[in-house]
């Protein structure tokens, strides 16, 4: 199976996982890191791998007209159920039924380490895109993805055992709090990213590498992620 094949294989514990409240990261502290670094609502926002649709009905709440974009049947359907107002699409990020120029804000946020051909999706959102226009994403950092704590204490080291820069799947499986999620992704070094950005002609605004907000950590193993940043976030110019 590819990673678009996996991630329906694995639509109804993600819808389980994504929902809980204040189960995932993203309810705790990723969307409102996310969050400020995104321009004002335009004419158009697309949602690139909108899953189960959180992230889509949050940026509606703000003001946005969004339109959802997943290749999941699963997690589109929900989307719509969740929220009929919001258009959603299932389709590839890499072939997106979508006309030239149509957004002036698309967003990938924890979908293109997801996503089979990275460098076709990131082709395909700036054709959408207008002039002008921005391209925010969030994927789990590359560093991240290439290694491992060796344990659960916060100086534990972080280990690298193969190849940063070698580009490959993998799957992650974690149970938390009596909930159970594989996650199935590609590791790609930074420069794959950037590469597929620099092609489209994207110039880079604003980059950060957020980890764990020190003031909301409980668990001690938690301290571990001050060290190593869990995500990347970029903000790009379409000029
Ligand atoms: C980690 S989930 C993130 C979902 C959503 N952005 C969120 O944060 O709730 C990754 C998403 O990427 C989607 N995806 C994987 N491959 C894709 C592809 N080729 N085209 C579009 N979406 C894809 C999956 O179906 C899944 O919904």
């Amino acid at each position: 199976m590819n990673l678009r094949e996996q991630w329906e294989a694995e639509a109804g514990r993600w819808l389980a996982w994504a929902r809980a409240p204040g189960h995932d990261s993203f309810w705790r502290h990723h969307r409102e890191q996310f969050s400020r670094l995104l321009p004002p609502p335009g004419a158009l926002t697309l949602d690139i791998g909108c899953g189960e649709g959180r992230l889509s009905r949050h940026l509606a709440s703000e003001g946005h007209r969004v339109v959802g974009v997943d290749a999941s049947p699963s997690l589109i359907a929900a989307a719509r159920a969740a929220d009929p107002t919001i258009g959603v699409v299932r389709a590839d990020a890499a072939a997106l039924p979508l006309a030239d120029a149509c957004a002036d804000l698309a967003i990938a946020f924890m979908s293109l380490q997801d996503v089979d051909a990275m460098p076709a999706a990131v082709r395909e959102l700036a054709r959408v895109l207008r002039r002008g226009g921005r391209f925010c994403m969030a994927i789990v950092h590359p560093l991240n993805s290439a290694g491992r704590f060796a344990s659960l204490a916060s100086n534990a080291p972080f280990v690298i055992q193969g190849s940063y820069l070698d580009s490959y799947t993998f799957s992650d499986a974690i149970e938390r709090d009596g909930l159970s999620m594989t996650f199935h992704s590609a590791h790609r070094p930074l420069q794959s990213y950037f590469e597929a950005l620099e092609a489209e002609g994207f110039l880079i605004e604003a980059l950060r590498e957020p980890s764990i907000p020190e003031a909301i950590i409980t668990r001690d193993s938690s301290r571990r992620w001050l060290r190593v940043p869990l995500f990347l976030h970029l903000r790009c110019l379409r000029p």
